[in-house]
C-alpha cells in the first residue's frame, strides 16, 4: 500500500488524536513532572541506564535530537541532565507546552523545540551529521507507515561518531488485545506483521482510564524487528547493541503487574519480552540517501 507520508487522512487522524491528548497528559499522574521541576529527570529505568552506560561521564556537550518528543518530558530530562537538546513533535499542543516548561526550568536556551511531521524533519531542521546523540523512545514507529523513510531521516541527523538510541514496545508484544483474554492474560488480536495500517476508533488513553477522546481514531503499524533491523542497515546505520526486556513503561494490559519503579512486566512467566531497546551507529554514509 503506498501511502503519501507528507499528507493524507492518517497524519490528519493522528495529528488531531495527539492533540487532543496532550492535554490530558499533561493533567495526569502518569506524566507526573515533579521530578523535572526539582532539577532531576523522568526518564524510565531501561532508558536511565542506557544513557548512563553510553555517557558514564554525563551529558554536558552532548547535542541531542529527540525524535517525537511529546510535551518534551524526556527531552527536558536530558536538558537537565547538561544536554543541548532539540526535540520534534507534529502536535503543536506538544510542542507548545514543550517551550513552556523549557522556559519554567530555565533551560530554554538549550532546549529548542520544533513542530514537524517526522518526515518533513530535514526540511524543517536543515542540519545534517549534526547531533551526537539522536534519541527516539517510546510508542513511536508505531505512529509511522514508513520504516526504512524514518530510518534514513534518522541516518541523516547523526554526527560521524555519533548514535542512535532507540527503545519501543516490542511488536511481539503488540499483537495482543489487553482488554480481551482469559485468565486475566491477553489475546491475539492485531497481526505481527502487516502492511496494511491498523485504523482504529478507540476513544481511551493510556494515561488517564477516565478519558474519552473525541478525536478517537487512529492509524498506526505494527513493525516486526526484521524490518526494523533492515531499515537501519539499509540507512546505512550499524546495530551495536540491542537488547529484550520483559518490562515496559506502561500498562501494556489490565493484567501486566506493577514492578514499583514505574515500569510493568508479565503476572508470572516471562511469556514474551513486553520491549527492546538498540543502539546504532553510522557505519557508511553512503547507503543514506537524504532527500
Ligand atoms: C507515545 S508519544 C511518545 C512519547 C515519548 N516517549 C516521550 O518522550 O514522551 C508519541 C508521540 O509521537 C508524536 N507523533 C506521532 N506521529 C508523528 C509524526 N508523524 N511526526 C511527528 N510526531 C509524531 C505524537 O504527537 C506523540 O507526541
Amino acid at each position: 500500500m503506498s501511502i503519501d507520508l507528507r499528507g493524507g487522512d492518517w497524519l490528519d487522524d493522528n495529528l488531531a488524536n495527539w492533540n487532543e491528548r496532550v492535554g490530558v497528559h499533561v493533567a495526569s499522574e502518569f506524566y507526573d513532572r515533579a521530578a523535572l521541576r526539582a532539577g532531576g529527570g523522568v526518564l524510565d529505568p531501561i532508558v536511565k541506564a542506557a544513557i548512563e552506560r553510553l555517557y558514564p561521564d554525563g551529558l554536558e556537550g552532548v547535542r541531542v535530537l529527540h525524535l517525537q518528543c511529546h510535551f518534551g518530558s524526556d527531552t527536558l530530562s536530558l536538558a537537565n541532565l547538561g544536554a543541548t537538546v532539540v526535540g520534534i513533535d507534529f502536535s503543536s499542543a506538544a510542542v507548545a507546552e514543550a517551550r513552556r516548561m523549557a522556559d519554567e526550568l530555565g533551560v530554554a536556551h538549550r532546549a529548542r523545540f520544533i513542530e514537524a511531521n517526522v518526515y518533513d524533519a530535514r526540511h524543517m531542521l536543515p542540519e545534517p551529521e549534526s547531533f551526537d546523540l539522536v534519541f527516539t523512545t517510546w510508542g513511536t514507529i508505531g505512529w509511522l507507515p514508513d520504516v526504512a523513510e524514518w530510518a534514513r531521516i534518522v541516518s541523516w541527523f547523526v554526527k560521524p561518531g555519533g548514535r542512535f538510541y532507540f527503545a519501543d514496545g516490542h511488536p511481539a508484544a503488540l499483537v495482543f488485545d489487553g482488554d480481551a483474554g482469559s485468565g486475566g492474560l491477553p489475546s491475539f488480536a492485531y497481526p505481527y506483521a502487516n502492511e496494511a495500517p491498523d485504523v482504529l476508533d478507540d476513544p481511551s488513553d493510556y494515561a488517564d482510564a477516565g478519558v474519552a477522546l473525541v478525536n478517537a481514531r487512529t492509524w498506526e503499524w505494527t513493525h516486526p524487528l526484521g524490518e526494523v533491523f533492515d531499515a537501519l542497515r539499509g540507512a546505512g546505520l550499524a546495530v551495536e547493541s540491542f537488547a529484550e526486556h520483559y518490562r515496559v513503561p506502561w500498562r501494556i494490559f489490565p493484567a501486566a503487574v506493577d514492578l514499583g519503579d514505574g515500569m510493568y512486566g508479565w503476572p508470572a512467566e516471562r511469556w514474551l519480552p513486553l520491549s527492546y531497546e538498540l543502539v546504532a551507529s553510522p557505519n557508511t554514509r553512503t547507503a543514506a540517501t537524504g532527500s
